[in-house]
């Protein structure tokens, strides 16, 4: 879609971080955004600071993984704006943790927000960026997590759905005038080791007590901590995205710091084939 300025966005965690830099960055384009997300206050405060800039932009909070809330939002946002252009699926959460700490509640957090919402925003505003032929694009936030995953737990499963999700629909929607991208962000400087704030209380079992202060996976995360506190700009993150809606790129990737990862992973993968190439399948 080369012509932004004039078009509307709905954009999903667009009160923090990557969903806020992605919202900034469309606004400067001229598009006019709603932003969605659970968080009320951040949600105010963000629209608050994006109209000093003279942005168009409004909101409107709904938890995305209840199919009947993001709805409403997408009523409230033809209603707001008329005709919507881009979908931007971006909300997520960071929850799950490995084999022997896996909970029910925590498993459908983070496939509620992370995936099931994605699906549901795709299958609610799919129709409304076809029905005016103006052009279309849906970008979703899967994570460099969605391409390698090192560990057994619920937010990498989400992201490599994301993945899967995006290459399939991409080839779905390209007939019909819609782009797709699937966004995947190494390390960035947002609020997501601090996704508990989020947590719904129909989740409320996802964890099994506080985190730990001691031991391997505390060490671990303060690891992780300490990459997220100096990652990347989520501004820089969101101009990217733009340029990607602009040029309808498939892969959105912020950095290449992971990329001999997923050099690793097709290796394996090719080295699967390698092993069973010369044999003939049994039929
Ligand atoms: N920060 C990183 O390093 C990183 C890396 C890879 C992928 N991601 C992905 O980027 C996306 C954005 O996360 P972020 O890093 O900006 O974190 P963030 O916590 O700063 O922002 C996430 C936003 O999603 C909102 N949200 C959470 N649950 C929601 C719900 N049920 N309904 C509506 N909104 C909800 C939060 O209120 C918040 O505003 C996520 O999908 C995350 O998995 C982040």
């Amino acid at each position: 879609m080369k012509e932004l300025a004039g078009k509307t966005a709905f954009v999903t965690g667009a009160a923090s971080g990557i969903g806020l830099g992605i919202a900034t960055a469309l606004a400067q384009a001229g598009v006019k955004v709603m932003l969605c997300d659970i968080e009320e206050e951040a949600l105010s405060a963000a629209v608050a600071e994006l109209k000093k800039t003279n942005a168009d932009v409004d909101s409107v909070r709904a938890d995305v993984s209840l199919k009947a809330e993001l709805q409403a939002a997408a009523e409230a946002t033809t209603a707001r704006y008329g005709n919507v252009h881009i979908l931007v699926n971006n909300a997520g959460v960071g929850g799950g943790g490995p084999y022997g700490m896996w909970t029910d509640d925590g498993w459908d957090w983070t496939l509620g927000v992370n995936l099931r919402a994605v699906v549901w925003g795709i299958e609610i505003f799919g129709p409304l960026l076809e029905k005016h032929g103006e052009g279309g694009h849906i970008a979703s936030t899967a994570s460099i997590a969605g391409m390698i995953s090192g560990s057994s737990n619920a937010y990498n499963v989400s992201k490599y759905g994301v993945v899967a999700l995006s290459e399939g629909l991409r080839l779905d929607l390209a007939p019909r005038g819609i782009g797709v991208s699937v966004l995947c962000p190494g390390f960035i400087r947002t609020e997501i080791l601090n996704h508990r704030r989020n947590l719904p209380q129909r989740f409320a079992g996802a964890f099994r007590g506080p985190p730990p202060t001691t031991g391997p996976m505390a060490e671990a995360m303060a690891r992780i901590r300490e990459r997220i506190a100096h990652g990347i700009d989520p501004v820089y993150v969101g101009e990217l995205v733009r340029e990607a809606i602009e040029n309808d790129w498939p892969y959105i990737f912020t950095d290449t710091e992971f990329e001999p990862l997923v050099e690793m992973r097709f290796a394996r993968i090719r080295e699967g084939f390698d092993r069973i190439r010369a044999r003939v399948p049994k039929r």
